[in-house]
């Protein structure tokens, strides 16, 4: 298939247009490079340095793109809050000049990158697709807003769309021929990298909030997910695009870790003893957040594969440690 990947410079963006090139399909990625880097977008692959707003300019009739791939978006939460007018721009007005662009351009097939922020605190674990969408942040609003938007142009316009939730991604995507791609968010606010700064010396300490939440040890859990395992649901997902339906997925492992778990696996991974605070809880955090991703394993076909904290923990410091922290 021709795709088209938009934040294909992106972390999740531009491992998975690896994956679709690995698989024989053709790319170009379409990315601002506002939060992206060219260095990490796939050797050979065409990037367009645009807009998803203007990306018309791209997915013209005459371009025969068979499916949009749409990583493009603005991701942090706490930010969401502070400038949420930044995340309905991105994260809905311009991805619906993007959708616009779609349907003139006769693109038959959507996959777009969901969040498990849609749910918001949840009412029952493992949370299935069918679970109460009430977002506790305008990045999760924003992200629900076009999913929303997606089962509205499949019912009226025939598009296949996609809709993959993912939980919290980790890990990198490692090559013996030196290949080495991974998460380098600026400012970082995930856990797994914000640990690996401070085993690597880059932040004095690591700060936890909360330790008195009703899980196991006190400390929120959160589910993970391989960056490769969720690269791989993308193509399955392509091939499961059906016309006029707007398809729904959770991706997680169904496993929780605690943020103790996490700091552990990251001291046994780089051997370094990293500092912990405890601070006080952040509202709006949900104690523990864990995916159903039985219709994925069901209706995708998908298994994860790398679905243990030290497979994504020494994956992430091999590429942070031998990459990026040099
Ligand atoms: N990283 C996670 O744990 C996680 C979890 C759930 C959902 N997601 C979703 O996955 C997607 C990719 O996340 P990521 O971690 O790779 O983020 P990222 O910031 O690494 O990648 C996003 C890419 O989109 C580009 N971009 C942003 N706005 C754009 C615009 N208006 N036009 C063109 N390009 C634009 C950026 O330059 C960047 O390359 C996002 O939509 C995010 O909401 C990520």
């Amino acid at each position: 298939m021709k795709l088209l990947v938009t934040g294909g410079a992106g972390y999740i963006g531009s491992i998975t247009t690896r994956l679709l090139l690995d698989a024989g399909h053709e790319v170009v990625v379409l990315d601002n490079l506002s939060t992206g880097f060219p260095e990490a977008v796939a050797p050979g692959v065409t990037l367009v340095d645009a807009d998803i707003r203007d990306a018309g300019r791209v997915l013209t009739p005459a371009a025969g793109f068979d499916a949009v791939l749409h990583f493009a978006g603005l991701i942090a939460a706490g930010e969401s809050m502070a400038r949420p007018e930044l995340y309905w721009d991105h994260n809905v007005i311009r991805s619906l000049a993007l959708l616009d662009a779609v349907r003139a351009a006769r693109v038959p097939r959507f996959v777009f990158s969901s969040t498990a922020a849609v749910y918001g605190n949840p009412t029952e674990l493992p949370i299935t697709e069918s679970a109460v969408k009430a977002p506790t942040s305008t990045y999760g609003a924003t992200k629900l807003t076009f999913d929303h938007a997606l089962t509205s142009e499949a019912f009226a316009h025939g598009l296949a769309a996609v809709s993959l939730r993912y939980f919290n991604v980790a890990g990198a995507y490692l090559r013996p021929d030196g290949t080495a791609v991974g998460e380098r968010h600026d400012p970082e606010t995930h856990l797994i990298p914000i640990a690996l700064q401070v085993a690597a010396g880059k932040r004095d300490k690591l700060q936890l909030f909360g330790d008195d939440y009703p899980t196991p040890d006190g400390t929120c859990v959160r589910d993970y997910i391989h960056v490769e395992d969720l690269a791989r649901a993308h193509l399955l997902a392509l091939d499961a695009a059906t016309p006029s339906e707007h398809r729904i997925f959770n991706l997680g492992n169904g496993n929780g870790f605690s943020n103790r778990q996490v700091v552990e696996a990251v001291r046994e991974v780089t051997g370094v003893d990293l500092p912990v605070e405890i601070a006080p809880r952040r509202s709006g955090d949900p104690a523990a957040l864990v995916a159903s991703s039985a219709k994925a394993r069901s209706e995708l076909g998908w298994v994860p594969e790398k679905d243990t904290l030290q497979a994504m923990i020494s994956d992430a410091w091999e590429f942070y440690h031998g990459h990026v922290a040099r």
